[in-house]
């Protein structure tokens, strides 16, 4: 099977250079997501206590010195910082500084407000709300696999897990601390840490250690085990011959892949590249807003500042040329991975589009006309029966810890497209062939 599939989209290599694919994870990770009953606190994630449980059940106690299950050990490594080798007492650290409030300037909110792990780690907002009712301009995503990536945030200004960690603390819109100095003194006093800190890192409390132990946490959180992995690895009743479908327009028609790569060999669906698919094209002036930034980033360009720009004013919008400040960059974010995408709505990096419904209208109808659009991004002439297909495939991403979840996402979303599409308008149907899709689908694509 998976010969025969391999064949089919070209550049995947049967043997796994990433995963052990012919590993099928065993479904250990029982988790009973909650319902409407979960005690919340004022900014609606659910209480860090109830949380603390939830996570528990999900992930019952593994050895973390070892690489998660069907990872290579030479390649789990290198997603491991040199500083910062996986030990127990590190990730236990993390965990507590996770979930503590104590580190936002009100003791209002911590790290699982916006990444709740009741709502697949992330707060199921448009955009996120930190302290004092204040609403950033980002979307949160999910820190599920976020070990995975080569950046971190939409635009990828921060590079890794230990560094990333340290930001939202200190944003005003997030945390709002107003220093360093000032986080750490809300936690210096409390004796279970200074012995936590102590045996993680042997040496006496500091900023740059939180942020280290919070991404030993974040590098357990790899849930990887999807309905399509295991499809993947052979097991073809994992996935419905609709979701088969819909993975073959993702490498054909709908040209997915092409940004979003997936294969057994890298299953993960990104390319850890920047693009301009005219998402923030929809409302915004990229050239007086670069003269804007470029004004402001003269005064200051530290790596605060910057943080404070691209999650708090509508310079966010400029994406990844706020870090290159390269023209080309304009309105470019990280393509995200798509694992777990059934749980993590809303989508976008400003959160614009409700359901996975949404976000396949969105390319069907070619992007959001701009000068910076990426050439990828063409209108596709799908069918509705065809949008269904792919929307299908997108479900089956998730992991099996998370499939009620997950089922209850695609019923809500189904019911919320159902009501809020436009009608469709069938004149799209004027798109070009392009060569490599004959490849990729073979006889599949008589239907044009
Ligand atoms: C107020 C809500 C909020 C809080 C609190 C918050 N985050 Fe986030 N997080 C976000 C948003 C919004 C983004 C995207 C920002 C961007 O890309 O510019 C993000 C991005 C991330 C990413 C990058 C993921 C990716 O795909 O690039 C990670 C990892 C992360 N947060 C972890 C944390 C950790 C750890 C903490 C606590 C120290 C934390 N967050 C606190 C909202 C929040
Ligand atoms: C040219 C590259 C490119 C192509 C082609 C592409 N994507 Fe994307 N995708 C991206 C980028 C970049 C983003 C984030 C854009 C943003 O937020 O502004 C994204 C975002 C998404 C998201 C939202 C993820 C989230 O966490 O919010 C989904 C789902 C998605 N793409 C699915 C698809 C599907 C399905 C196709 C094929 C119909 C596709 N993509 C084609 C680059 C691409």
């Amino acid at each position: 099977m998976c010969r025969m599939r391999c064949v089919r989209i070209g550049p995947c290599l049967a043997v796994a250079v990433f995963f052990l694919s012919a590993v099928v994870l065993p479904a250990v990770r029982g988790a009973d997501e909650p319902g409407g009953d979960v005690p919340r606190d004022d900014l609606g994630a659910a209480t860090p206590e109830y949380q603390q449980a939830a996570f528990s059940k999900l992930m019952p106690d593994a050895d973390v010195t070892k690489p998660p299950a069907g990872f290579d050990p030479v390649i789990w490594n290198a997603f491991v910082p040199q500083d910062n080798a996986m030990t127990p007492d590190r990730v236990a650290l993390g965990r507590k500084l996770y979930f503590d409030k104590r580190l936002s300037d009100d003791g209002t909110v911590s790290c699982a407000t916006c990444h709740d792990v009741t709502r697949g780690f992330t707060d199921q907002l448009p955009t996120s709300e930190g302290i004092g009712g204040q609403f950033g301009k980002r979307n949160a995503p999910t820190v599920l696999n976020a070990v995975l990536l080569q950046t971190m945030f939409w635009d990828g200004r921060s590079p890794t897990l230990d560094h990333q960690a340290m930001q939202p603390i200190l944003n005003p819109v997030e945390m709002g601390m107003p220093d360093e100095e000032t986080a750490m003194k809300a936690i210096r006093g409390d004796a279970e840490y200074q012995e936590m800190f102590k045996k993680a890192y042997g040496r006496e409390m500091n900023f740059q250690d939180l942020g280290r132990a919070i991404g030993a946490f974040e590098r357990t959180l790899v849930f990887v085990d999807s309905p399509f992995r295991r499809f993947l690895a052979g097991d073809t009743a994992a996935i419905s011959a609709e979701a088969q479908a819909g993975w073959d327009l993702f490498n054909g028609k709908a040209r997915c892949v092409a940004c979003h790569p997936m294969s057994p060999s890298n299953p993960l669906g990104s390319d850890n590249r920047f693009h301009n698919i005219g998402v923030s094209a929809r409302h915004q002036n990229f050239e007086e807003l670069a003269a804007e930034a470029l004004t402001i980033l003269k005064e200051d360009s530290s790596e605060q500042k910057l943080d404070e720009l691209a999650v708090g004013t509508d310079l966010s919008e400029l994406g990844r040329f706020m870090v290159t400040r390269n023209r080309a960059d304009f309105g470019a974010f990280r393509t995200p991975l798509i694992l777990n995408i059934g749980i993590t709505a809303p989508y976008m990096h400003d959160g614009s589009l409700a359901t996975l419904w949404d976000v396949v209208d969105h390319y069907n109808a070619g992007g959001e006309a701009n000068p910076f659009l990426d050439g990828g991004i063409e209108p596709l002439a799908l069918t509705e029966e065809e949008i269904d297909q792919l929307v299908a495939f997108m479900f089956t991403l998730t992991d099996v810890a998370f499939a009620d979840e997950n089922q209850q996402q695609f019923d809500r979303q189904k019911a919320l497209a159902a009501k809020e599409r436009p009608e469709r308008d069938e004149a799209l149907a004027t798109r070009k062939t392009l060569p490599f899709e004959d490849r990729v689908m073979g006889t599949k694509s008589t239907d044009q």
